[in-house]
């Protein structure tokens, strides 16, 4: 009988930055090559790029979207690139995914969740209470059942990666989007829970909190509010998160989300004031 990793009991702590997975010097190695990856969200963006990188350095990379376009596009794109259709608000197409996807791919040692939306959205407008919360179904409720149902094989796994993609917005709430706010501030709850109920489970978490970044969400429903901004380039973000990654960061803040999580601690009314001014006007 093969003797389950002991684990530690009593008082987890929550670890920022800290290194893990031992190598038997004391620090765990993170580099991400020879690895089966699972990117919800895939086909643009954020996910889009990070899938060409992860590639480009010898993983073998699945992607999912809703939109079998999108994903024809991505396969063209990045040839050697997997693709499944699934929508990470249905549980059972959750179910289906982990399914098709463990039979296909008996090694899938990492899971990413990055499909996201961002609306921009008034709270006083007529909307059914189903469109309301997409954000949380999504955003929130996404990751969160995604991580419930690959968790028992990711732990089977020797060396396995969760990385939950949330936003510098978790730190400071933007009140031109609500509800994408409450999502990911309790996505980033979540992550740094389940770090400390994995830690010495040899699960890895990593919240990668992005700035604004330059992809179609960035623009879409912000054109005027972001007019004159410039986001983070989106494979300058990429590069950026998985040397960090590498280097045994566990929770990711590039460029102004590093900043909105500093003021949110310093100057918590400042900045939120600052923001309550968008879109104002
Ligand atoms: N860009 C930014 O400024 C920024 C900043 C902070 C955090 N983020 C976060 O980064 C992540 C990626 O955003 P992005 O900027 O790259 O957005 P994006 O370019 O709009 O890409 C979003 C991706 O998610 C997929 N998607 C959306 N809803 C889905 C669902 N229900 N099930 C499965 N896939 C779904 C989309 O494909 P389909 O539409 O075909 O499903 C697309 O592949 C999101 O979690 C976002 O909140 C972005």
């Amino acid at each position: 009988m093969t003797p389950r990793p002991k684990r530690r009991a009593a008082h987890y702590r929550d670890h920022r930055n800290q290194r893990s997975r031992s190598t038997g010097l004391g620090y765990r190695d993170h580099r991400i090559a020879q690895r089966t990856i699972l990117i919800t969200g895939g086909t643009s963006g954020i996910g889009l790029a990070l899938a060409g990188q992860l590639l480009a350095r010898g993983n073998v990379v699945i992607v999912t979207g809703r939109n079998t376009p999108g994903l024809e596009a991505a396969e063209r794109r990045f040839p050697g690139l997997h693709t499944t259709q699934s929508d990470v608000s249905d549980a059972d197409g959750i179910r289906a995914l982990h399914e098709t996807t463990i039979a296909r791919f008996p090694k899938l040692d990492t899971l990413v969740n990055n499909a996201g939306i961002m609306r921009n959205l008034k709270l006083g407008d007529n909307r059914s209470l189903e469109d309301v919360t997409r954000e949380i179904d999504i955003d929130l409720t996404g990751p969160i059942r995604m991580v419930q149902q690959f968790l028992p094989h990711l732990r089977r796994q020797a060396d396995a990666l969760i990385v939950n993609v949330s936003s510098g917005l978790a730190f400071v709430p933007f009140p031109i989007s609500p509800v994408y706010s409450a999502a990911k501030a309790a996505l980033h709850a979540y992550t740094r829970c389940l770090r400390v109920q994995l830690q010495g489970s040899g699960v890895t978490v990593v919240e990668l909190a992005p700035p604004g970044t330059e992809t179609p969400l960035f623009r879409g429903e912000f054109e005027k509010e972001m007019k004159g901004q410039k986001g983070m380039a989106v494979d300058v973000l990429v590069r950026r998160a998985i040397t960090a990654i590498e280097a045994g960061k566990n929770e990711i803040r590039p460029g102004l989300s590093n900043v909105l999580n500093i003021a949110s601690r310093l100057a918590p009314n400042v900045i939120f004031h600052q923001m309550s001014k968008v879109g104002r006007s």
